[in-house]
């Protein structure tokens, strides 16, 4: 049994925070987001639009474009790290009761902007295995919501959304997933944090006047890190199977910063038309950034049946992860 991927979806909340937003927010500027991180606006959730809420959107759409139901997928995973509540229920949970999925496996996965590929390697997994058949995967984030809107060095980079696809199983090798590898190493944990709430700093108020709620980034450090871990990755998964980076249609690497996308390609050899860009209308949505950028090449018809996606990606960890997965869906129908 071979796993594959079978369809897509995604969701864009419709509220736009554009740069000159910003400019009235923080002391920053257009200009310098533009040249320092190739965005130009980010979408944010409404107050009461929450991260289930974005992941049930996405997730429809996508068991719908596989030509499934709800009643036919067997296991829901959802990758995110600003899950509706802190503990417990799981994201994926809830968005299982949004869709009328009853009664199967639901869990989240916590691996930060890696978390969909992550997600990707969980489905593949139990769909080889032969335990489950039509696997809806999903990354979330209402980024937003963990945001210091004061600290201009993480506020102009993210934006909320969520993409998902639908992982079922086959018999026929030339659609299956080829290859997926993640990895992680903790001991940059401090590059990409939210400290609190948790056990290391419960919920209290000290924490709360000390902005620990909100994510902490060293950005100088996480892009030189980045640059190396997505471009080595990336070698190693083509060199293992046999792929030159010329064979691939579509790169589709993580949403972070231009700069970082333009330095990987380029050390791929990557054409300009082989790269998937969506970081100047999206800005960094995490969990969500690869399969919404997936969705944009399948909505403006790039994206044909059978055709090979390069996805590669790096996040709070720090986690990494590449994937070679031939798409398997049907096209999009005018
Ligand atoms: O999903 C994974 C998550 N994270 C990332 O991938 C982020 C990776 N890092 C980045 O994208 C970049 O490091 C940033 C965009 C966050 C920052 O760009 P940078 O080129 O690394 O700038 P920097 O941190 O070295 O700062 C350069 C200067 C500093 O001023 P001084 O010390 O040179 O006077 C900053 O204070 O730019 C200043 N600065 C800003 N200026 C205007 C930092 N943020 C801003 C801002 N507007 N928003």
């Amino acid at each position: 049994m071979y796993a594959k991927f079978h369809s897509i979806g995604a969701y864009v909340p419709s509220k736009i925070l554009t740069n000159q937003d910003l400019e009235k927010m923080v002391d920053t500027s257009d200009e310098w987001i533009v040249k320092r991180t190739g965005i130009k606006e980010r979408h944010i959730a409404e107050e009461h639009e929450v991260t289930s809420d974005m992941g049930a959107k996405a997730g429809a759409k996508a068991i719908q474009r596989a030509g499934l139901e709800a009643k036919d997928i067997d296991l829901v995973v959802c990758a995110t790290v600003t899950p509706d509540y802190f503990n417990m229920p799981s994201t994926a949970c809830i968005i299982s009761t949004k869709l009328g999925i009853c009664n199967v496996q639901a869990f989240d996965i916590s691996a930060a902007c890696s978390g969909f590929v992550y997600a990707l390697s969980v489905a593949k997994a139990f769909v080889e295995s032969g335990m489950k058949k039509h696997v809806l995967i999903i990354g979330a984030e209402k980024f937003s919501s963990i945001v210091d809107y004061t600290d201009r060095g993480t506020c102009i980079l993210f934006g909320d959304g969520a993409g998902a696809a639908v992982i079922s199983a086959t018999d026929d090798k030339s659609e299956a997933i080829i290859d997926i590898h993640a990895s992680a190493d903790g001991s940059y944990a401090d590059f990409l944090v939210t400290p609190a709430p948790g056990s290391v700093h419960p919920f209290s108020q000290k924490s709360l006047d000390e902005g620990l709620n909100f994510v902490k980034m060293k950005g100088n450090e996480t892009f030189k890190l980045a640059v190396k871990t997505l471009t080595q990755d990336v070698k190693h998964i083509l060199e293992k199977n046999h792929i030159s980076s010329s064979d691939i249609p579509h790169f589709i690497p993580h949403q972070a910063n231009y700069r970082i996308i333009k330095a990987v390609g380029d050390a791929l050899h990557m054409k300009e038309e082989q790269v998937v860009l969506t970081v100047h209308k999206y800005g960094n949505t995490s969990a969500a950034s690869i399969p919404m950028a997936i969705n944009d090449i399948y909505e403006s018809k790039r994206l044909q049946k059978g055709e090979l996606m390069l996805l590669d990606t790096f996040g709070g960890g720090l986690t990494w992860a590449s994937a070679i997965v031939p798409f398997a869906g049907a096209g999009l129908e005018d």
